[in-house]
């Protein structure tokens, strides 16, 4: 049984198909199951609920052998960082209950954090050129310097909207690389 997060979203409606194409036992959670395409509601198990709520997810998690978990998006949360966490430990909680997809390696792992000059060595010797390695390595720098750390309630968007940015930025910037 695969237990099925967001199932009428974009993601989770395609990845509800998918598996059902491939005739897996499909089990849902949702808040609105009128939400779901009549094909698909007839053949998956549809748990009704949210996927924050504890009491849900027990009954959706039992004898699930995988779970796909989407945090859904919430443009009105006062804090983005507590809508995912808040979710998380929701999930995380849920999942450890109902032992989830637990499996043995019968091995430790480590988690070892690489310099980013180690990481772009990989690359290089995984074949990638070296401008997709400065577009990753600095992606991955700012990252670490907390571009995703602003909160989407309290950034402030500058004037400058979609269009006018591809037409001022990203066009010169691949006109310039063609
Ligand atoms: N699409 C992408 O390319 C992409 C890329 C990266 C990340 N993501 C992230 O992945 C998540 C899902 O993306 P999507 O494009 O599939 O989203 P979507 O098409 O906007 O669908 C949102 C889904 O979340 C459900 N939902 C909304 N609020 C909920 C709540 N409080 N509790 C439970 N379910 C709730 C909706 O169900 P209802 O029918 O009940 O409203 C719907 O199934 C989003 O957080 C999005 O930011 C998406």
């Amino acid at each position: 049984m695969i237990v099925v997060t967001t199932p009428t979203g974009q993601i989770g409606s395609q990845l509800v198909r998918q598996l059902l194409d491939q005739d897996k036992d499909v089990r849902v959670v949702v808040r609105d199951a009128s939400r779901l395409d009549d094909t698909v509601r007839r053949r998956v198990e549809t748990i009704d609920g949210s996927h924050d709520d504890p009491a849900v997810l027990d009954k959706a998690l039992p004898g699930a052998e995988a779970l796909s978990w989407l945090v859904p998006p919430n443009p009105r949360a006062p804090s983005a960082e507590e809508h995912y966490l808040g979710f998380a430990r929701t999930g995380a909680a849920a999942i450890a209950r109902h032992d989830v997809g637990h499996e043995e390696l019968g091995r430790p792992v480590a988690y070892r954090r690489v310099s980013m000059d180690d990481y772009a060595s990989l690359l290089r010797a995984r074949g990638a050129d070296d401008q997709a390695i400065k577009d990753v390595t600095e992606a991955f720098a700012a990252q670490d310097h907390g571009i995703y750390d602003a909160d989407w309630a309290t950034a402030k968007p500058t004037s400058t909207d979609f269009r006018t940015w591809c037409r001022e930025v990203l066009k010169p910037a691949a006109d310039a690389r063609a």
